[in-house]
């Protein structure tokens, strides 16, 4: 249970692509953060890949850009993984943080935690896919968004300072690694 709704928090700092940011929306979260930068890299550009970049929005504040590209069908056995490390010494070193996603089926991820948690987000900045019931098959594509402003509505109300990184891993027939830093700020109100 706990560890579902730690997943579902985890996903949502990932993938959410909301149209919140900051101060801009009312919020009970006592803390705001910034992306500070974002990376990916494929083991196999010939099979799948991508990049992801920052947009200036503004004060420090980013959105993030980039694109996903797939060009076999997303097989069955596809996995992925995602992490959160967190470190309070300016990113020299970082400490696993209980929230993570553990190594699960792609098509799992998708139809539970994509769909319930990121897809109505994603809509707005993005073409990830968007259906009803179940999504069984990927097919070779590329998904492009674009100036995605991640959420922090479903994390705690209450997330420490410091810098964390977010990590996404996948396993099968392609590693694809994608990277954030991002660094928690307590609101001054
Ligand atoms: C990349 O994937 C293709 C298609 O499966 C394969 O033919 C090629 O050997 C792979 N290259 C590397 C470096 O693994």
């Amino acid at each position: 249970m706990g560890g579902k709704l730690q997943m579902l928090k985890t996903v949502i700092l990932l993938m959410c692509c909301d149209s919140i940011w900051g101060g801009l929306a009312p919020s009970k979260h006592t803390w705001t953060y910034n992306i500070r930068s974002t990376r990916m890299s494929t083991s196999n550009e010939s099979v799948a890949g991508g990049e992801t970049h920052l947009n200036r929005e503004g004060r420090g504040e980013y959105s993030m850009s980039g694109n996903l590209y797939f060009n076999v069908d997303v097989p069955e056995e596809f996995e992925v993984m995602a992490s959160i490390y967190r470190s309070n010494d300016g990113g020299a070193t970082y400490k696993l943080e209980p929230y993570s996603v553990p190594r699960t089926g792609v098509y799992t991820a998708i139809n539970t935690f994509y769909k319930d948690i990121v897809m109505s987000s994603a809509a707005k900045c993005s073409n990830f896919p968007q259906f009803e019931g179940k999504l069984e098959h990927v097919a070779a594509q590329k998904f492009t968004y674009d100036r995605c402003i991640l959420s922090n509505d479903g994390f705690p109300t209450y997330v420490s300072d410091g810098i964390y990184k977010f990590e996404v891993k996948t396993f099968g027939m392609v590693e694809l690694f994608f990277e954030a830093i991002v660094v928690v700020e307590q609101k001054t109100f």
